[in-house]
């Protein structure tokens, strides 16, 4: 089948997004079919600007919630709060999503408690609804309603596992780095800086890719790797803004931390 892009609405800034596979046929279909969607991959890889990339190429209104620890489902569907003396209802923004027909992007969604999976299993499935216990209410999603939740299966430990009854309601898109060219350019791009500058800060992020699992819980992400060709962009020497944007933030460990500058100091001069 082929699947035809929808023109992006004339007048409205798309953010920019260079694509890996398929992801942006597979999230309009999804979308067009009413279809909920799991975004898998490392951190910076790029998957925030790929929902806010294809809401803003599809005319949805994007509502992004970074999840975290203390996030529990009123966070989520509203609450009732004082406004001078009257209790009233206010919207969470997952409520807001469904009344208006939009994307609604749970980042990181295995950081939040467990009562949010309650409030998504009954969306994620045919029924498509939302009851709001407080207010008595049951709100159906319209068609253009999409739940887009993602999550790093990388660092996180074994308790902070998306539950297969939860992660089987949702089609799924794995992440990963993009190829090296494609890389350079998308650095390049986002940072001004000149490509034949950014080609062995790409070289050095992916052999320090390949330490992930020995020596590193992470990589560089395609974001660091942005901050440091932005930094030398400004003018910063590019020892400098290596060591900053690229080797510091992977670790705290003094003698990981001499290694991966020895690696970069052979690369970068
Ligand atoms: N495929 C891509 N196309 C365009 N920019 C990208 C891409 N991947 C990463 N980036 C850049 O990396 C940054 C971090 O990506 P982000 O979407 O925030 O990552 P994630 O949500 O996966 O942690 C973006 O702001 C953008 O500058
Ligand atoms: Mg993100």
């Amino acid at each position: 089948m082929n699947i035809m892009l929808t023109n992006p609405p004339s007048g409205v800034d798309i953010p920019a997004y260079t694509p890996i596979g398929n992801e942006c046929e597979l999230f309009e279909t999804a979308w067009t079919r009413q279809l909920p969607l799991l975004l898998k991959g490392p951190t910076g890889c790029g998957k925030t600007r790929f929902v806010s990339h294809m809401a803003a190429r599809l005319g949805l209104p994007l509502s992004t919630v970074s999840c975290h620890d203390d996030l529990a489902a009123a966070d989520l569907t509203g609450r009732f709060l004082l406004k001078g003396g009257d209790t009233v209802w206010v919207d969470g923004p997952l409520t807001r999503a469904v009344r208006d027909g939009g994307i609604c992007y749970l980042d990181e969604v295995v950081e939040a408690r467990k009562d949010v999976a309650v409030v998504l299993h009954p969306l994620t499935d045919d029924r498509r609804i939302l009851p709001l216990e407080r207010t008595g209410e049951q709100l159906s999603a319209p068609p253009g309603f999409m739940l887009v939740v993602s999550y790093n299966p990388g660092y996180q430990n074994l308790l902070k596992t998306l539950k297969p009854s939860t992660r089987q309601r949702f089609v799924a898109i794995e992440f990963d780095f993009l190829p090296r060219d494609r890389e350079i350019a998308v650095v390049a791009a986002e940072s001004g800086l000149a490509e034949g500058l950014v080609v062995p800060l790409v070289e050095l992020a992916r052999r320090l890719r390949a330490l992930k699992g020995h020596d590193l819980e992470e990589g560089v992400s395609t974001r660091l790797l942005v901050y440091c060709a932005s930094l030398i962009d400004a003018g910063l020497p590019p020892k400098d803004a290596v060591r900053s944007a690229m080797i510091e933030p992977l670790t705290d460990e003094a003698d990981v931390r001499a290694a991966l500058l020895e690696l970069a100091g052979a690369i970068i001069r």
